[in-house]
């Protein structure tokens, strides 16, 4: 079985890409760059593709349709930077990965601490020999309440963590889970909004919840407000997170997504003029801390990526059950 790899990353995923090919006996065809129109040729003789999180629209679906693709592997949770309704058109099955959940889960812990603790001040003051206290005075995670949004395998494991620090926690999502019930009440966003003294966001980004944190709900929730958010940039309307910043509302918060990241993160751009103007009043504010979607990148969770992926395309291949398939 052949397997034609975009994105492949030498640093840290070829010896992934080595030991499970081995282990599975598949052939690689590897290409170091994004799925574009122009490099799809590569994929040619390759009906099994894995990819990360590159734009797969209409159009080059329907190259890889053309060139004899029949499956497109994404070794992310998130698929939306995949087009699904095309993929459906033109017969190619999709399907993610699942990655060790504590890799998002205890980053989300560290940005909500950050966020609490002022670590950003505290370092910038730090690192220009300011040791002193006015500012940067902080709150104890056991006297807050957390709203979590979104009760998948991430929300799930957010929550286990937030049990050994005691703070009240409630839970958000369409779909209850008997697990999160151990140590969160669910609620209704109404409710999470007024009650919450930090919200954290772990939903996958779907139509229905676009710019889900907007100006109205930043409006309903507790002055000072602490925001988390670690899933995907298009959660929050980031115009509106802005001004909740600006006026007080938002306390503080902690963002390893931003809405118009895709292309950007995991590239050296430090010479490069960006046109990201929220990005870089987000991370002006003294008390937003601002990651480039890094929240995943572990040992575990890369090698997780790659043999989840290998054997999505291997379950697909010899006509079995796939737990990832999406279409
Ligand atoms: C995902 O797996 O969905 C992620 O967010 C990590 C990915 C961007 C590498």
């Amino acid at each position: 079985m052949k397997i034609f790899v975009y994105n492949y990353r030498k640093f840290d995923e070829a010896e992934y890409f080595q030991k499970f090919s081995e282990e599975y006996g598949v052939e690689l065809g590897i290409c170091t760059d994004e799925p574009t129109l122009e490099n799809a040729h590569l994929a040619e003789g390759y009906e099994y593709v894995t990819i990360i999180t590159s734009k797969i629209d209409r159009e080059l679906m329907k190259k890889f349709h053309e060139l004899g693709v029949r499956m497109i592997s994404t070794r992310t949770v998130g698929y939306d930077h995949v087009d699904i309704a095309a993929a459906k058109e033109f017969g190619i099955h999709v399907s993610n990965v699942s990655y060790s959940p504590e890799c998002v889960a205890d980053y989300t812990v560290m940005l909500m601490l950050m966020s609490i603790r002022k670590m950003k001040r505290i370092m910038q003051r730090g690192a220009l020999n300011d040791f002193s206290l006015p500012g940067i005075q902080g709150k104890e995670l056991p006297n807050l309440t957390v709203g979590v949004l979104g009760t998948g395998r991430i929300g799930q494991a957010v929550i286990r963590d937030l049990s050994g620090f005691r703070c009240k926690i409630y839970a958000y999502d369409k779909y209850e889970n008997k697990a999160v019930k151990e140590h969160a009440q669910y609620a209704d966003l109404d409710t999470i909004y007024k009650e919450c003294d930090l919200i954290t966001l772990h939903m996958p980004l779907l139509e229905d919840n676009f710019h889900l944190i907007g100006k109205e709900a930043i409006s309903r929730m507790k002055e000072g407000v602490v925001i988390v958010n670690t899933a995907r940039g298009g959660l929050i309307d980031t115009k509106a997170l802005i001004g909740g910043i600006e006026s007080g509302k938002v306390g503080a918060a902690g963002l390893d997504v931003i809405e118009d990241e895709f292309g950007m993160y995991y590239h050296d751009r430090k010479s490069d003029v960006l046109s990201k103007r929220d990005l870089y009043i987000l991370r002006g504010f003294p008390n937003v801390v601002v990651t480039p979607h890094m929240a995943f990148y572990t040992d575990q969770a890369v090698s997780d990526m790659v043999k989840h992926s290998i054997e999505s395309c291997l379950l697909r291949a010899e006509g079995k059950e796939d737990p990832w398939e999406v279409v």
